[in-house]
């Protein structure tokens, strides 16, 4: 049987800076969920990318009097080995300046006009270049940009304007009859208020920004970025050249992106796949933002950490676990430090790390190392490892990171209780005691097992090495859920390092 597709993105990032947590955060996210699809045996395609275009980003090359292809091509380098150290697992890396993305995008915006549905007229506004956002005078905020509060630039030029307002009915139907296309809820609710009123048509090109797509019908104007930008959700996926691979992989499953570009992909983005007669995504989840020790993360209160100064003190998959336990998908959350190390020490390092650790060591001393077949043990660890799976996957499929590490840390506390009322140091005083005692080793190991396969998603080094330590065959790894598989009668384990090794708080 062929596999099903699931499409999945992240926003593609600016280039006018380097990566920061936030930008990790929405890419590990969606790793975890490729990753665990595809151990579902779903065909994954997993795309990210970088929105290279624009006037913030000709304005930031200008700064450093570089060309704009110079600047970008240095700036994109730090995202890609970023998401290298991250251990991301994406398919495929799109940048709006390759040609295969600019061919495509004049040819769409070439469809849309044909299709009646991009006019001449004259914008005359205020500008958020941060944002690269428009905005009329009533949507200001104290006269600053209502997104980010920064300054904003009156702007006046002819444009080409999209008729965002033909689609107003069409859009409110389809949030109607499909409730969970935006998620979550509450911002979802946020959105239908503001697109109850009134939507006016948006311009769709600048006359006054070089740095972009040309425009096919008029030289004199770059396509706007954010209509450069949400294309590549489709030109990456063949749109119109490669349509058998645009078949099979669209429409998207779902395009993961911070709350603060909603309206571009809840609103703008389904209008523009209307106009062009193709279906819409199955979900947009929009998730919230992360303030650093309380505060905005922002260039200009120089707080902006760069992730691999992280993980060189704590780790990969420590940051990336406490990213998706920390906040609820969905929540704004805050990065300290100690909340860091806090989550390390205990759900790291004493309920994971101890487990494994106690366990093989029990391997080794009562069996010399060789794991024992767990014939006669209670099913009690068995049957909660499937629940536990079950709980897990339907919170994977809602985007619950923190609820599903959350269902798989009450296993872990389930294994390590388990030690407790069994006492396999009691059992190890007495031969007649010995088939309990290999019995309960042998149940231990495979939950441990089965746990190694459910943190994969989220830690896969971790992941790993626990199966390494337990001996589970690499042909077995990591995908193998099997309770009675993966460990086969015989296997040795292999102690290692603990770990999580405490660290001192801070
Ligand atoms: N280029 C546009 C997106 C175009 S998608 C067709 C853009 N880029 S961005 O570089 O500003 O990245 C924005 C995204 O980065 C957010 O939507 C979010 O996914 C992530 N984050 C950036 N800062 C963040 C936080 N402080 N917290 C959490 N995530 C945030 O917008």
């Amino acid at each position: 049987m062929s596999k099903r597709p699931f499409y999945l993105t992240t926003p593609i990032y600016y280039v006018n800076d380097v990566p920061h947590i936030g930008h990790s955060y929405t890419t590990i996210a969606a790793d975890a969920l490729a990753r665990y699809k595809r151990t579902k045996n779903f065909d994954v395609f997993f795309l990210t990318g970088t929105d290279e275009h624009g006037q913030k980003i000709q304005k930031a090359a200008q700064s450093c009097n570089k060309t704009p292809m110079e600047f970008v091509n240095a700036v994109v380098g730090k995202f890609k080995t970023l998401w290298t150290h991250l251990d991301i697992s994406h398919d495929d890396f799109i940048r709006t300046t390759d040609e295969r993305h600019c061919l495509r995008v004049k040819k769409i915006f070439q469809q849309i006009f044909e299709n009646g549905d991009i006019y001449p007229g004259e914008y005359e506004g205020w500008y958020c270049i941060p944002c690269e956002s428009f905005w009329i005078e009533s949507q200001l905020r104290e006269k600053k940009c209502p997104e980010c509060g920064r300054a904003v630039e009156k702007v006046k030029e002819k444009n080409y304007f999209f008729r965002l307002s033909k689609y107003q009915k069409r859009l409110l139907e389809h949030y109607e009859k499909n409730p969970h296309f935006i998620q979550p809820e509450s911002r979802k609710n946020e959105l239908l208020q503001r697109i109850k009123s009134p939507v006016e048509d948006i311009s769709i090109s600048r006359s006054a920004v070089e740095w972009g797509i040309q425009v096919p019908m008029d030289q004199t104007h770059t396509i706007y970025v954010w209509i450069d930008a949400l294309l590549n959700y489709i030109t990456a996926v063949g749109y119109d050249d490669d349509m058998q691979k645009f078949q099979k992989y669209w429409p998207a499953s779902v395009h993961i992106i911070g709350k603060e570009i909603l309206w571009f992909h809840g609103v703008i983005w389904p209008a523009l796949l209307m106009s062009l007669k193709i279906d819409l995504p199955f979900k947009i989840f929009a998730h919230g933002w992360w303030t650093i020790e309380g505060q905005k993360i922002s260039k200009s209160l120089g707080n902006a950490i760069d992730p691999i100064t992280i993980i060189q003190s704590y780790g990969t998959d420590a940051y990336r676990y406490f990213l998706l336990r920390e906040v609820p998908f969905g929540l704004d959350g805050n990065f300290s430090y100690g909340a860091l190390v806090h989550r390390i020490n205990s759900d790291l390092g004493n309920d994971l790390g101890n487990l494994l650790q106690r366990t093989v060591t029990m391997i080794e001393k009562y069996f010399h190392g060789v794991i024992p077949e767990a014939t006669g043990a209670d099913d009690e660890l068995r049957i909660a490892s499937q629940e536990t799976y079950e709980r897990m996957d339907r919170a994977m499929d809602e985007l619950q990171f923190s609820r599903a590490l959350e269902i798989i840390w009450e296993f872990i506390g389930r294994a390590n209780k388990f030690i407790e009322e069994k006492k396999p140091w009691m059992l190890a005083k007495t031969s007649a005691a010995r088939p309990q005692l290999a019995a309960v080793i042998g149940t231990l190991a495979r939950a441990i097992k089965d746990i190694s396969v459910f943190i994969y998603p989220f830690m896969p080094k971790t992941a790993e090495e626990i199966q390494r330590q337990l001996g589970v065959g690499e042909d077995n790894r990591p995908l193998c859920l099997e309770f009675h598989q993966g460990i086969k009668e015989g296997t040795i384990s292999r102690k290692g390092k603990p770990l999580f090794p405490r660290i001192e708080p801070l």
